[in-house]
């Protein structure tokens, strides 16, 4: 088991330098003790999402020394981080592989929390910030997409303005009718650099204020024979030991890295993709991955499916904790859940799939089917 931390003001570092830093900061106060569990690596998944996300800050900060947000010069400055900027190619594809594999962490980090069960109570709320997290990073990634005013950007833009005058009078912003001083893709930029990222950022504050106050969740079915007055946090670090959080924080920060490495290899042997140059009478492209299980409602149901899908989609994932009132986290209890867990992601993976080999239709007016 790991040694207890210093108290305040008790720090005995035999390093000078360090224990001057310590008595002014405070730092081993972070050493408070953490279930064992948490450093195994489906509970660092969150963890490693927020390395990610660190890392997507720092790149995007470099991109934006390059980057004209004018519909005229937009494509231009793209091809010249791409040929020109010291390194522009590499961050730029740092930037896009990262945001990959961010979204790949994040949603196989609410997967386990949805697996074991810990959006439960008392953490409720605190899953709700997760789906709003989900929802910004999604907002990020599609902004992102018409910034490089490409075929694939303006079509993304295309279809913002359609959701946008769905909603009426509540989605002008999302059109060019919203004001005639800015053009639309700089309010886009805006909204892809500060306005989602101070969202995002605001969230991860209340997420993990909310994680530190309750602890990380117990390992599944654990809730049983718990001690009277205990928190399921306290009681299984009282079952199966503790790590000081700075040893968590290692843990993070190495799984972090090897992620890193992974998307800058990714980097260099793939570049980011930059699309044929905008012909704004046709459509001809597919969207990422991550909005691929929504093209086809498109050819089904038209625009409408989405705006309405993604709602229905995101109100039942903020509805789980509320709908699941099994007495025990315990797989066994809760198989109900977890088999529908299993139904909804083939789902997904398979209208990905169909999307995958479908021919782009037609969907916004006034654009024809390439
Ligand atoms: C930017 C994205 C996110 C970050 C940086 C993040 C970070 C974290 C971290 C560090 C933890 C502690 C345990 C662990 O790492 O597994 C955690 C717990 C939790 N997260 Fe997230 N998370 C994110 C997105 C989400 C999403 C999308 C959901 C659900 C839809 C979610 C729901 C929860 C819940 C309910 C907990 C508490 C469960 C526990 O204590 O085991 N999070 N998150």
């Amino acid at each position: 088991m790991a040694q207890t931390t210093a108290r305040p003001g008790q720090t005995r570092d035999p390093n000078p330098v360090w224990r001057w830093i310590d008595e002014r900061l405070g730092l081993h106060d972070l050493a408070y003790p953490v279930p064992a569990h948490a450093n195994s690596v489906l509970y660092t998944l969150g963890g490693i999402t927020l390395f990610g996300i660190i890392v997507l800050i720092a790149t995007g900060v470099y991109l934006t020394q390059f980057y004209h947000p004018a519909p005229t010069e937009a494509r231009q400055s793209v091809e010249y981080i791409i040929t020109t900027a010291r390194l522009g190619d590499f961050f730029r594809s740092l930037h896009f592989w990262m945001a990959n594999l961010v979204m790949i962490t994040l949603l196989l980090h609410a997967l386990r929390v949805f697996v074991t069960g810990a959006y439960r109570a008392p953490r409720e709320l605190n899953w709700i910030v997760g789906v709003g997290l989900f929802g910004v990073f999604m907002g990020l990634v599609f902004t992102g997409t018409v910034l490089k005013w490409d075929q694939e950007g303006w079509e993304a833009l295309q279809h913002n303005e359609e959701i946008g005058k769905l909603l009426g009078g509540a989605g002008t912003w999302f059109t060019p009718e919203f004001t005639v001083s800015t053009p639309i893709l700089q309010r886009l930029f805006i909204a892809h650099v500060a306005i989602l990222p101070l969202l995002l950022l605001s969230l991860v504050v209340a997420h993990f204020f909310l994680i530190k106050h309750h602890g990380v969740a117990s390992l599944p079915g654990h809730e049983e024979g718990r001690a009277p007055g205990h928190t399921d946090a306290k009681d299984a670090i009282e079952h199966e030991g503790y790590v000081p959080f700075t040893n968590h924080l290692l843990h993070i920060a190495g799984w972090g890295l090897l992620l890193t490495a992974l998307a800058s290899l990714l980097a260099l042997l793939v570049s980011a993709p930059l699309g044929a140059v905008i012909d704004p009478g046709e459509e001809k492209t597919k969207p990422l991955w991550m909005f691929l299980p929504l093209y086809p409602f498109e050819d089904w149901i038209g625009i409408k499916a989405l705006l309405w899908l993604p709602i229905a989609g995101f109100a039942g994932l903020a509805a789980v904790p509320f709908i699941d009132r099994f007495s025990s986290s315990s797989l066994r209890t809760r198989w109900v859940f977890v088999a529908a867990a299993v139904v909804v992601i083939a789902a997904l993976v398979s209208l990905s799939i169909y999307a995958q080999v479908s021919t782009p239709g037609q969907h916004v007016p006034g654009m024809v089917g390439g």
